[in-house]
């Protein structure tokens, strides 16, 4: 037997936030980031829908990229005084995995965030409050996986926190609030779902519901990330592309990620760079390292009408270009000598991140610190000997 986790109730298409207005419930805090929002009108639209509703609204804004356990407490600090019965995050991921983080400190404001970082020991939640996910991008598939990202600055690592108590009651997957997001976004954050569609089918946890997912969110990334990214207004691409997100998010809620992920992690925290740009350099040479490992690449080749693991690791680097994204690590100006200098220490987490467990093929030390050099460079990772 095996349980599929998924939000409780999930409402896809243009205009679905309007389904605020029948939410039950007294108070709500929103969760929200910079000030895209607001400038787009959609924090006010929020606001008003849950007016309808009889809901009262505090709203949090200024959750910065990539947020941190300060933040979450601050945010917890908000809901105590102000008791909400919803919590609603609503915008890109940073601002809904803090929301995630300040829901668990509102309900228990003694937790530990350090014992949090082990998988699957967030307490019990919906003692106060239910959560409401509302993506404004299209990549992590937030709104439907117990997964929530926090970084520490100080030690430079970042903190999956998993457990399937974050995942949110209710995911609002609005294409329409998608139209404010900037190109270079639009293409990492679509080019982070595409990663979650490989790493989930390839995962050595085998589920067929998620490899449904994958192959269905692969195919649509495929037919409409770049028409997103030129045409931001195109509504129905946005939509396509919510959608593929959610796929992809809610298949590897089920299936979890691999290497491409943990190697990306480490990048992430330590250089800042965008979560998807190096999930895209990383997983064309990953497709190449694991291929000796698996066979299930040309499966998912074979949607996109073609063959081979090599023929969907170029057709992955035919896109990254298409969307213009960068194909070397050190194309985001970090030195020679600022890589070698911390290599071993970025080799070395990756090695112990959660999503190495998952992954086909067991790596060592010595094949991370081979694929991240060849993905610093930008080159093709090859290996002599074939396992
Ligand atoms: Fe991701």
């Amino acid at each position: 037997m095996s349980k599929l986790f998924i939000a409780g109730e999930v409402f896809h298409g243009a205009g679905t936030l309007g389904e605020l207005k029948s939410i039950k419930g007294s108070k709500a805090v929103i969760v929200t980031g910079g000030s895209s929002m607001r400038k787009s009108g959609t924090l006010d639209k929020a606001i008003e829908y849950l007016a309808e509703a009889g809901i009262q609204t505090q709203v949090f804004e200024g959750v910065e990229e990539d947020p941190s356990s300060a933040t979450c407490f601050k945010g917890a600090d908000i809901m105590a005084a102000f008791q909400p019965d919803w919590i609603i995050g609503l915008g890109g991921c940073s601002a809904i995995d803090a929301a995630k983080i300040m829901w668990v400190f509102y309900e228990y404001p003694n937790a530990d965030f350090d014992a949090m970082t082990k998988p699957f020991t967030v307490p019990v939640l919906r003692n106060k409050a239910k959560f409401i996910a509302i993506p404004s991008t299209s990549g992590t598939g937030t709104e439907t996986t117990g997964l929530a990202v926090i970084t520490d600055r100080e030690k430079g690592v970042k903190y999956p926190i998993v457990s399937y108590e974050l995942t949110p009651d209710i995911a609002i997957v609005d294409g329409e609030i998608c139209a404010s997001m900037p190109a270079h976004v639009t293409s990492n954050t679509g080019l982070d779902a595409l990663t979650h569609c490989v790493e989930a089918f390839v995962s050595n946890i085998d589920n067929n519901i998620a490899d449904a997912l994958s192959k269905g969110g692969l195919e649509i990334v495929f037919d409409n990330l770049k028409e997103a990214v030129v045409n931001p207004d195109n509504i129905t691409a946005r939509q396509n592309m919510h959608d593929a997100s959610f796929m992809a998010g809610l298949a590897f809620n089920n299936a979890w990620l691999g290497i491409v992920h943990s190697l990306s992690h480490q990048v992430g925290a330590l250089y800042g760079i965008p979560h998807g740009a190096s999930n895209a350099i990383f997983l064309p040479n990953v497709i190449r390292y694991n291929a000796f490992a698996t066979d299930r690449y040309p499966a998912l080749a074979r949607v996109l009408g073609k063959e081979t693991a090599e023929d969907l690791a170029q057709a992955i680097e035919t896109l990254r270009s298409d969307v213009n994204n960068q194909s070397a690590i050190k194309d985001f100006g970090i030195s020679k000598e600022d890589w070698e200098r911390n290599l071993d220490y970025i080799a070395n987490n990756a090695l112990v991140d959660p999503c190495t467990g998952f992954n086909p093929r067991v790596p060592s030390l010595d094949e991370l610190k081979a694929i991240y050099n060849a993905c610093y460079e930008g080159v093709v990772y090859a290996e002599e000997v074939i396992a």
